[in-house]
């Protein structure tokens, strides 16, 4: 079926309610690579304002899940909502924020740290019409470099703002593209792995606008394999292996007999 833009929607439109709350909703989803399935009848309902954990072993498929959550890969059946709408008009509204894993970032792209930042305001600049939406961005209303410095200094990056970003160590990097998803300003937040291989300071400065995104009221799904910081920081985990094996509040879920589901009897919670 075709929506209004003429965009190819595989089974997206008509089937969400407009009046939905939830924030993310998945009803039925399967995702397949070659037709390797890959994600099968997942069903979830996310309120807004939450910060969501989603856990499972490698290659359950947690990043293919954000990649539909994103608009990045299809469904190959069911259907998926932000915000009651389309991902594709979710996304077009700019209300979804991605940061990938580091794994699947080009760190060789040519661009100063600032501009990495500012890249996240595009879709805000864009918004505005007028001829300063086909210009470079360096050319960008004050306020939008404005907002990315704030950002940078928010994730402690200010000093950097004129390197490369292809000269940072990891954890700066993964600091940088947090900056980036902060200045955008959605009110999803998908953050894949964010706590992989940063150090003690970076992970209390991440934890540290995890409560300040929260308390914007945004919605953050994140994925990480850190139960502390699930236990700490999550008002609901998911826990994922090619299909929803539970999913509720941290101390309900977090049993060991639901991880021996999740990870084949190989993961204790041993703490
Ligand atoms: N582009 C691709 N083409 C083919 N198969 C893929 C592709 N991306 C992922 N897969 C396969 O899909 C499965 C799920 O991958 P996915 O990246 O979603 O796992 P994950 O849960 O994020 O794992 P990890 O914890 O290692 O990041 C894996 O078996 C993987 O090999
Ligand atoms: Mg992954």
């Amino acid at each position: 079926m075709n929506d209004a833009t003429g965009v190819r929607q595989r089974q997206t439109t008509t089937q969400i309610p407009r009046s939905s709350t939830a924030a993310v909703a998945a009803n039925r989803v399967s995702a397949v690579y070659d037709r390797d399935p890959v994600l099968r009848d997942v069903s979830f309902s996310l309120g807004a304002g939450q910060l969501v954990a989603i856990v499972g072993p490698n290659g359950a498929g947690k990043s293919t899940l954000f990649k539909l959550l994103t608009g990045i890969k299809k469904p190959a059946g069911g259907t998926v909502s932000v915000f009651g709408d389309t991902v594709y008009r979710a996304r077009r509204d700019n209300r979804i924020a991605y940061v990938p894993q580091e794994a699947e970032i080009d760190w060789d792209y040519p661009i100063v740290v600032h501009d990495v930042v500012l890249s996240g305001r595009f879709g805000r600049i864009r918004e505005e019409g007028g001829l300063r939406r086909i210009l470079p961005p360096r050319f960008a209303a004050r306020r939008h470099h404005e907002v990315s410095a704030s950002a940078l200094d928010a994730v402690g990056m200010s000093d950097y703002a004129g390197r490369p970003i292809g000269a940072l160590s990891g954890g700066q990097k993964k600091r940088v593209f947090l900056a980036r998803a902060i200045a955008q300003d959605a009110d999803l937040l998908l953050l894949d792995e964010p706590l992989a291989g940063i150090d003690r300071a970076t992970e209390s400065v991440f934890f540290d606008v995890l409560v300040e995104l929260k308390a914007a009221g945004k919605t953050v799904l994140m994925i990480t394999h850190d139960f502390p910081t699930v236990e700490q920081f999550a008002d609901t985990v998911m826990l994922l292996s090619r299909s929803v094996i539970e999913i509720g509040a941290p101390a309900a879920v977090l049993t060991d007999e639901n991880l021996e589901r999740t990870y084949h009897g190989s993961v204790r919670r041993a703490r």
